[in-house]
């Protein structure tokens, strides 16, 4: 329960976003890299004739959805097999990201587009596999060295929402007994969420994103 609520305002304004380019750019047969629990199946699903997910053999995630077993760098298929691709808070854990992006190129058809999400300011999680976090001009340098075009890249919040979302986890670190009992860290959670969203409208300022979204087409 507490995970849900914790990231209720990032899991609504990434869900916006990913439907609205999944709208405009995705089709056909998708590969979804890094898929874990497949959590964007059923928001996808109108736009896609089939939702693939690949990830590894060590995942902590629930492994019923996943359909390949393989790594962001060896994906089972041959060249050219997918029409698009998602691949969201992955590129953060690789090591070896060029490598990645070269082998997501492969497996793309020729102007097939992927979508990507990456964060910027967020906290170590998945460790010991937390490698990385992007700025825009890296991004934009990885994707283009790695035979893509960018279409779109997008920060997905200002401070405010990075901010709260600190806050928010920080709280988090807290809840325990009494505390857990009463739900009083949820409900300052929702609090601090909503507070966060109101002034993310007024104060939009990008440098302090706590995520880009980028839709990049196989060139
Ligand atoms: C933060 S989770 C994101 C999962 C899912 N894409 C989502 O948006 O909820 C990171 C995922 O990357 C996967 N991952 C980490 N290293 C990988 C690798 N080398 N190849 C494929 N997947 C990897 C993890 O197993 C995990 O499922």
């Amino acid at each position: 329960m507490g995970k849900e609520l914790k990231n209720l305002l990032i899991n609504l304004i990434h869900d916006q976003e990913l439907k609205s380019c999944a709208s405009r750019y995705l089709e056909g047969k998708l590969l979804d890299i890094g898929c874990g629990t497949k959590p964007y199946k059923n928001l996808l699903s109108n736009y896609i004739k089939e939702h693939i997910g690949i990830d590894h053999e060590s995942t902590s995630h629930d492994k019923s959805n996943i359909d390949l077993i393989g790594t962001a760098y060896q994906i089972p298929v041959e060249d050219y097999s997918f029409d698009s691709a998602i691949c969201t808070a992955v590129l953060e854990h690789l090591e070896e990201p060029e490598l990645a992006l070269r082998e997501c190129n492969r497996v793309l058809k020729s102007n097939g587009i992927a979508i990507y999400s990456v964060p910027f300011i967020w906290h170590l999680h998945e460790e010991p596999r937390d490698f990385y976090r992007y700025s825009k001009y890296g991004l934009k340098y990885l994707f283009e060295k790695t035979g893509f075009e960018i279409l779109e890249l997008k920060a997905l919040s200002g401070f405010w929402v990075t901010f709260g979302q600190l806050l928010v986890y920080n709280l988090y670190r807290l809840n325990r007994s009494f505390l857990r009992w009463f739900r009083l860290i949820d409900a300052i959670g929702l609090f601090i969420q909503a507070f966060s969203y109101c002034l993310n409208k007024i104060d939009k300022t990008e440098k302090w994103t706590w995520m880009y979204m980028v839709v990049v087409k196989k060139k």
